[in-house]
């Protein structure tokens, strides 16, 4: 049986990536931080198989514990202040957890096994918001990287870090861009489940409008189950890699809106949008469009969830959730 542990387990990609591990079967360890974490109830309910281990990013010492207790073949790097907004705000607590915390998460690994540095795969959850202001369209993983916020400086610190291990020591580190990946289990502060949550909300009557920033952004939206499949094929690799993973597809929040609506039968959906200054960003990502062409080849990966059907997934489970009163 192989053996997983898991930092960001409570997240969304946490709870696909461990339910895909434990359907094959492996041992999955997952980190959670914080001596109460609320979230803790939810994991041990919907995933009880998952292993718990205590400990934080910032913490190397934890990380060394939680890699002695689980003694990984796979160790998945997917903690992080991950939400773009927030990073402006909370610049140097995103750039010690989302940066820093990979250096930490490395350096763990390389004390855990010692002279057997082949002992661990290690996979760094990198984004494409390290692409920012795009230098080149498509993107993929020789476009050269120009982060627009805390967020994306740190992801950039983390997934070239992920290259030096590798460089450096012959760690088995694979670096994963992953274009935006949403899911029912999605965080109500990204824009597709703001979405999502608010149509349903509208549609029983609970609700009366949706207030947004910059709706003319684009996408590349895929489902989060789809992705973490992605994660598992780059640590079964012979040879660690960086890969960037996407539809190929890129949509404005525009279009999810008008799809979202129009799934519950509202058609005149702008009179329900108001733009609230507050949620425009001081630098935006105004297009994004992956070339996941090198996954596929080397993979063998292709998203399975197009566009439409990601919206109309995450809108009936809002309507479903409204219904049974669970949100
Ligand atoms: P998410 O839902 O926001 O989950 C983030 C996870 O990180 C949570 O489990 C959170 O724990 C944990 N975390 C936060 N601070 C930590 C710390 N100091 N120490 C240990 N863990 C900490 O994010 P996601 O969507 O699943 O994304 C997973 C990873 O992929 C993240 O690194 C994200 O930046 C990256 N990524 C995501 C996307 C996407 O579109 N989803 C695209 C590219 C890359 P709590 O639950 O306790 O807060
Ligand atoms: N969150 C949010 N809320 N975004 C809004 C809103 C709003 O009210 N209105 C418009 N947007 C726009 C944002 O300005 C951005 O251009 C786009 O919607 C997507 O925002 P998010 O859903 O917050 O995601 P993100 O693209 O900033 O970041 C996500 O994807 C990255 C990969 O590219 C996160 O999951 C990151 O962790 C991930 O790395």
């Amino acid at each position: 049986m192989k053996r997983a542990l898991i930092t960001g387990v409570t997240g969304q990609d946490g709870y696909y990536l461990s339910k895909l591990l434990l359907s094959k079967g492996y041992d999955v360890f997952g980190l959670v931080r914080g001596q109460n974490n609320p979230k803790i109830e939810f994991l041990r309910r919907e995933l009880p198989e998952v292993k718990i281990l205590t400990g934080d990013l910032m913490d190397t010492s934890s990380l060394v514990r939680a890699l002695n207790a689980s003694d990984p073949d796979e160790f998945y790097n997917l903690g992080a202040i991950s939400f773009v907004a927030y990073s402006w705000e909370n610049a140097s607590l995103t750039s010690d957890v989302t940066g820093k915390g990979v250096l930490n998460a490395l350096e763990a690994t390389r004390i855990h096994v010692g002279d057997d540095i082949a002992k661990v795969r290690f996979y760094q959850a990198s984004s494409s918001e390290m692409f920012g202001k795009v230098q080149h369209v498509p993107q993929s993983e020789t476009t050269l990287l120009w982060p627009r916020s805390p967020y994306g400086v740190a992801k950039v610190f983390g997934h070239y870090m992920t290259i030096n291990y590798r460089e450096s020591y012959g760690m088995h580190a694979s670096s994963g861009i992953l274009f935006n990946h949403e899911s029912p289990m999605r965080g109500p502060e990204f824009v597709t489940r703001k979405i999502s949550l608010a149509v349903a909300r509208i549609a029983a009557g609970l609700q009366d409008k949706i207030s947004l920033g910059n709706i003319e952004a684009k996408r590349d939206w895929g489902f989060a189950g789809d992705y973490v499949d992605a994660m598992w094929r780059m640590l079964q690799q012979d040879e660690a890699d960086d890969y960037v993973v996407s539809t190929n597809e890129t949509h404005s929040v525009r279009e999810f809106l008008e799809i979202a609506f129009d799934r519950v039968g509202i058609s005149d959906w702008e009179s329900y949008v108001y733009q609230d200054p507050q949620f425009f960003r001081p630098a935006e990502v105004d297009l994004l469009i992956g070339d996941a062409t090198k996954a596929k080849r080397q993979l063998g990966w292709e998203p399975k969830v197009d566009f439409p059907t990601l919206v109309t997934l995450m809108v009936d489970a809002d309507v479903e959730r409204v219904r049974n009163k669970s949100v």
